[in-house]
Parts: C-alpha cells; structure tokens; sequence
C-alpha cells in the first residue's frame, strides 16, 4: 500500500504503483475480450504441438489431453488453421456453462444467439464428445444442441437451417465432462490432416498429421539428410519437405469452416495467405524416398507433382536393404508393413531390417513406427526412445535407434523390449 509520502510498501512511488496497477488491469481486460482457442490434436503429439506453437510465436499455451489451449484473434484462428501441422481442428470458445439435467442443456443452448454465428442458407453440424453419466445415449446432447439451433432460427425468421452430418458448412463442437458443457464454433470443419495436397492414397497412409508429428518428434535439424526407404504413397517426404521448405502443410487446402461463419474478413485471410513464400528455389537438405513397389513410387511421385517442393524430393523403386551410401548425419522415419496381410514374412523383413540399419545408416537416428510389438524384437537393436502413438485406431509404438560409427557397441544388444514406453 502507498504511504503518505507517496512510496508504498515496495518503494515504487505511488503514481508508479497504480500506473502498472492499470496496465495489468487493461492487459486483464483485453485478455478477457480474446477468444478462447482449442487446438485439438491426436493422442501423443500434445508436446510437439506446443513446441510448434512457441516456434510460431506463441509463447503462452496450456497443455490438455488431446488438446492445447491459448488465447487470440480471429486473426490467429486463421493464422493457425493455415499454419499448424500437428493439429486436427482449431476451436474457438462460444459458451461454457453448468447443467443438472438435459433441459439445462436445452435451456442454456436457447441463451445463445446462434444467427450470430451463420446465417439461415448454410448447413451445419453438432460433433463432440460426451463425458458424463447424465447421458445414456453419447450422440444424444448434440440433438438437443441441434433442436436449439434450429428453434433459435425458427423463432427468429420462422424457418431453420439443414443438417448436413457428411460435409456442413459449418460446424459446432460439444464437449461434456460430468457437468459442464464447453460449446465452440469448430473453424477448420473437415479434419487438418485432409491437407488438399493428396492425389494418391497408399494401402495403409499414414495420416498428414501423425506424419507432421513424428518429424517434429524426431528433432529433425531440416538440414541433414531425410530418408523414408518405405515411402509408400509418400507422406512423411512430403511433410518433410514443405517444413524444411517452410511452406505451410495446408497451402493446398481450400475448405475452412470460418469462411461460412458470419464476420468472415475475407481480406484478413488474403493478407495471411499472401505473406506465405510459395516460391522454392532449392531445398537446404536432402529428402530421399523409395520403396520396393514402383506403383507405390508412381504414387508418391503423382503426389509430388502437385507441391513446388515436390521436384527436390528424390523417389526410386528398390528393396530398403539396396539403399546404400546417404548422405550422414541425418533422419530416418518408416513405417514399415505391419504384417496385417496374409503372407508377409514380417520377422525376416525385420531382423534384415535391423541389420541393414546396423551397416548401412551410421551417422542416422532412426525411427521405426509399427504396431507389431513382436516384430520389434527382430530388429535386434536396443531403442533409445519408446513412444506410444496411435496410427488410426491402431496402438503403435515409435522407437529410435542411433546408429553410432564405430564404438558405442553397447546400443546393439540384442534386446528390443529392454526400455519402458514413454507416453
Ligand atoms: C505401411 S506402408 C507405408 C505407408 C507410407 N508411410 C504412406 O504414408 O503411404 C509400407 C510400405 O512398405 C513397402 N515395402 C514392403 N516391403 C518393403 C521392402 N522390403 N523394401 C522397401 N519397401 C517395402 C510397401 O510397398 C508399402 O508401401
């Protein structure tokens, strides 16, 4: 508290203390007036998100399950939505409030003024998820949020907006945990990891923001030398090569759930879109991708064709054993076949596998993602890292092996299982 000489108890001088009294109570309420951004992710990548946040300048983020949270403008929503790779939607905070039973959601939903949000000619959509025993049936509150929805327009204009579940054009997301329920405008709509850039799907992709994950996850320099000798339809080459490019993974997307919402600006978007450098004159490491199937190769290469990028990745078709003499230091991420399908001699392909990386990639961190936890085993290298993911629905884990020139004997012992999963 200040004296009467006008210094207070920490010897700021009075008319100082209640200057930063004021600028914290300004910052407070301009932080108040921010929106609430949700960037949800997939299982495992939360960290990496928040690495590639702070890298984007966002220094200030709180780590939830599946999730990150920060606050901004509309003009970051866009921002992000253009520029993370690691996320799978960007939401931006409408409403949280407590309920007792399934009329409070209903009563609560008719509060909100949703022709704010979209106007009557747009679809929309209600997804979420359901955390709580006062719901029987998990889809059940998104019907009462949609009949809220659409009672809100009827009153209002006498008619209502459709429901469009495959593809709306805009999106609400519902998230109920015990009691309280968080309602959000969803900005990106159809997942990020549909990245617009792909022409080609292989067998078994792996999905665009798992791929971003793992590169970043696997501290790749963007210098040193990239190889994927399981290229498939080439997602992790590509993903590599736009973020040592650094071009946006999204710079081919079209669809954003934003647009649709009212107060779209248009111009904002432009302006965020023109400061991205498409132009690639050359690349500052090398990207490298084969794989044993020329068709899977046409693939990566069709997918390619479409990127600036695309024409400083180098694709070939051979085995992974004939990938010889890379350029060393550098980073190698596969995901190899999982041996799902009848016929694959999955051992075999792993024990030469762990040999081929043994004498041919000294100098390389190398990172396998696989579910087969058994196959591990034949690799016949000690992991230095254990990381659970998830590739789809699948549990995978993705291990590192650091091949040493020369001494370090100790990381090839004969043990795949000698470490604990990180997750
Ligand atoms: C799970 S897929 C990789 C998918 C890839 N990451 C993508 O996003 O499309 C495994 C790939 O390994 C390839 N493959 C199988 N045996 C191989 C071998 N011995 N050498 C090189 N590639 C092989 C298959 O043709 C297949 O494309």
């Amino acid at each position: 508290m200040p004296n009467k000489k006008g210094i207070d108890i920490d010897g700021l001088p009075s008319n100082l203390f209640f200057c930063t009294k004021l600028i914290d109570i300004l910052k407070e309420e301009a932080s108040s007036k921010l929106l609430t951004i949700t960037v949800k992710t997939i299982f495992g990548l939360e960290d990496v998100l928040v690495e590639e946040l702070n890298e984007l300048g966002y220094p200030k983020i709180d780590r939830l399950n599946r999730a990150v949270q920060l606050k901004g403008t509309w003009r970051d929503v866009y921002y992000l939505n253009l520029h993370l790779r690691c996320a799978i939607s960007i939401l931006v905070e409408v409403k949280v409030f407590k309920i007792r039973n399934e009329d409070d959601l209903y009563n609560q939903c008719m509060k909100i003024d949703w022709t704010k949000y979209f106007s009557i000619d747009k679809t929309f959509a209600i997804k979420g998820a359901v955390f709580s025993e006062m719901f029987n049936h998990t889809q059940y509150p998104f019907f009462v949020v949609k009949d809220a929805i659409a009672d809100t327009f009827r009153n209002k204009m006498n008619d209502r907006p459709d429901v469009n579940v495959k593809s709306p054009q805009v999106m609400f997301d519902v998230y109920i945990n015990k009691d309280v329920v968080t309602i959000s405008l969803n900005t990106s709509g159809a997942p990020l990891f549909q990245r617009g850039y792909r022409e080609e799907i292989g067998l078994a992709p792996l999905n665009e923001v798992v791929a971003a994950g793992l590169i970043r996850m696997s501290g790749w320099d963007r210098k040193s030398t990239f190889v994927d000798p399981f290229c498939g339809s080439g997602t992790l080459l590509i993903e590599a090569a736009l973020l040592a490019a650094n071009i946006p993974s999204m710079i081919e997307r079209q669809h954003y759930a934003f647009k649709n919402f009212e107060g779209f600006d248009a111009d904002l978007w432009e302006s965020i879109r023109a400061e991205v450098n498409t132009r690639v004159t050359s690349l500052p490491c090398e990207i490298i991708g084969s794989d044993i199937s020329d068709e899977m190769v046409t693939k990566t290469r069709r997918n390619l064709r479409g990127l600036s990028v695309g024409r400083f990745v180098k694709t070939e078709v051979k085995p992974f054993a004939d990938v010889k003499e890379l350029n060393a230091p550098g980073v190698m991420i596969s995901n190899p076949p999982y041996g799902e399908r009848m016929g694959e001699e999955i051992d075999e392909l792993y024990g030469q596998l762990g040999d081929w990386m043994k004498s041919d990639m000294k100098g390389f961190d190398c990172w396998i993602l696989s579910s087969n936890m058994e196959a591990f085993k034949f690799v016949g290298l000690r992991p230095e890292r254990k990381v659970k993911m998830y590739n789809g629905d699948l549990e995978c884990s993705f291990r590192k092996y650091s091949i040493y020139e020369g001494s370090k004997k100790g990381k090839y012992m004969n043990n795949g299982n000698s470490e604990k999963e990180q997750d």
